[in-house]
């Protein structure tokens, strides 16, 4: 009797078990689908922004084309790349057609200004006065006079962000002739906001992040900050601001850690940046804003009459391996790498090892290696171009500068990270690109060097101008979204458009 029982429960629990087991497996696959299918709808990469998001129509689109700009690292030198990209970006006929465009325009003298700009005579502390350049006039003095002495830049590292320094440069000379005697500018300062295409907000803001986001002994907060806070302040009382909640205004941003108390402020406005790496899509994205080069510490390689088989280095890397984010591929790679013999791969930063090693060790490589490190650019790429060794660049989320007009799969070679660290990939990959093709890689990267060259005055088509152009491929859509703004003031509030500060940017803003 007892044993039967027995059996009648071993049979029920076998039974319940079965169930319990089957149910399970339903649930389990149920949820599986769930997560799968909210991860795949939602594919934000950080809950925070989207609750800083406020325009939801703005934000999608905004992270449909970073993600769509993400699928871009692919492996160049195939056939297909070209078909893969957007349509947004153009192919090199068109690319050629539109630098050659802006060349014919020069010719005729009246018609090659770009952009009209009007600058905020912000005082000396915002810029020259973070150079230590002092005005006479006991600090009166907002500029310098071009005419006699232009402050002079400290060389060093600030110096790979100095394009707030060169864009201002270019926007004081502008109007003087003898800077730009054949009428060679893309830039005019004009003096009546009105008539601007672009204001101008004059803030050095990687220099005073560089030299002064120290909080002093006696000081509550850092130079940097109060600087930042005072800006917002001044910005939010103007009248141009407040004709456009900060639409049509330029901002530089470059260094990746400027401007970090007053961006969310200031979203509104279009910022010159190095990359999106450490902005949510909402503050900075490639629709809104501008990429700028960084500028090469790495001497530029004059006359240089290398070949493929005089550079004897195959692959070149120098820079800090530990980094804090992003970085881990450094070190993974550096162990895929450290055993092949044509390989250089040094660790400690340019400015200890010496600008003169770098630029020896660069000049003499056929590829030199770009890997994300804090931040998914780096002037590393840009002292590659100028030693004209080929980037091999590895880094998914890198934004690189005037990217819808300029091909850089002829003359930069992609790899995704997920396929850099496999074993041996990367290493096999760079020797199968022969003379030929890296000749020819070679050949234009002489050509392209000249857009990310800084220069006063500027130059045709150099980095200045360049970003110039980048800036009036904004214009349209500064002018629409500013339009679009003053939609509900212009029925609601008769033309008064005094109340509209920076609080009151209707919700009906889609941009
Ligand atoms: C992209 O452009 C090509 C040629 O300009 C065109 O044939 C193709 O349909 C376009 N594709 C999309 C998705 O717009
Ligand atoms: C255009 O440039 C030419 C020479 O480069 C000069 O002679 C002429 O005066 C300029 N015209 C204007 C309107 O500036
Ligand atoms: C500025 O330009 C606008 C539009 O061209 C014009 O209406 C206005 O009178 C100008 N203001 C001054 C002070 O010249
Ligand atoms: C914006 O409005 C101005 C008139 O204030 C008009 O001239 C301009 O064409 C408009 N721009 C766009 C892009 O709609």
């Amino acid at each position: 009797m007892a044993e039967r029982n027995a059996s009648a429960i071993k049979v029920v629990s076998r039974k319940s078990l079965c169930f319990f087991f089957s149910t399970t497996t339903l649930l389990f696959l149920m949820s599986w689908l769930f997560v799968l299918r909210s991860t795949r709808s939602d594919s934000t990469p950080d809950t925070f922004s989207q609750l800083l998001s406020t325009f939801d129509d703005s934000y999608s689109q905004s992270q449909n084309s970073e993600s769509s700009f993400n699928n871009r690292a692919i492996l160049v030198n195939t056939q297909n790349v070209q078909s893969s990209f957007n349509n947004q970006t153009q192919t090199p006929d068109n690319i050629v057609k539109c630098i050659t465009d802006t060349t014919t325009s020069r010719e005729n003298n009246n018609t090659n200004v770009l952009l009209k700009i009007f600058m905020y005579d912000l005082p000396s502390e915002f810029h020259f006065g973070l150079l230590d350049w002092k005005g006479d006039d006991n600090g009166k003095q907002v500029w310098p006079d071009m005419k006699t002495k232009i402050p002079h830049y400290p060389g060093g590292l600030n110096l790979q962000h100095s394009i707030e320094y060169w864009l201002t440069l270019d926007i004081l000379a502008s109007t003087l002739p003898e800077f730009y005697p054949n009428n060679g500018r893309t830039v005019t300062r004009v003096q009546n906001s009105s008539e601007a295409d672009v204001i101008f907000v004059p803030f050095f803001s990687s220099l005073s992040y560089n030299r002064y986001s120290r909080t002093g002994p006696h000081e509550k907060r850092s130079k940097n900050k109060v600087l930042q806070e005072k800006l917002v302040r001044y910005l939010m009382n103007q009248k141009e601001w407040k004709r456009s909640g900060g639409r049509d205004h330029l901002i530089m941003a470059h260094h990746p850690n400027s401007m970090l108390d007053a961006r969310m402020k200031l979203s509104p406005a279009t910022f010159i940046l190095s990359d999106f790496g450490r902005y949510p899509p909402n503050i900075a994205n490639v629709d809104k804003d501008v990429i700028a080069p960084y500028k090469h510490v790495v001497a530029s390689y004059v006359d240089d009459q290398s070949t493929f088989d005089t550079r004897k280095t195959l692959l070149y890397f120098q820079g800090a391996i530990y980094r804090k984010d992003g970085g881990h591929a450094r070190q993974e790679l550096f162990y895929l790498l450290k055993d092949e013999k044509d390989v250089h791969f040094s660790f400690g930063s340019v400015q200890k090892g010496g600008i003169r090693k770098a630029t020896d060790g660069m000049h003499s490589s056929k590829f030199c290696l770009n890997i994300a490190g804090d931040t998914p650019s780096s002037n590393r790429l840009f002292d590659a171009i100028a030693s004209h060794c080929v980037p091999v660049i590895i880094s998914d989320q890198i934004e690189l500068p005037y990217e819808d007009v300029l091909d850089y799969s002829e003359f930069c070679v992609f790899v995704r990270t997920r396929d850099a660290l496999k074993k041996k990939f990367l290493i096999n990959f760079i020797r199968s690109i022969g003379k030929d093709e890296w000749t020819r890689m070679w050949n234009r990267l002489k050509e392209v060097e000249n857009f990310f060259e800084f220069k006063f005055p500027s130059k045709e088509n150099d980095a200045v101008q360049m970003i110039w152009q980048a800036v009036s491929r904004k214009v349209p859509f500064i002018k629409l979204k500013t339009n679009r703004s003053r939609r509900f003031f212009r029925s609601l509030y008769g033309n008064n458009n005094k109340d509209m500060g920076h609080k009151s940017i209707p919700a009906a803003d889609d941009f």
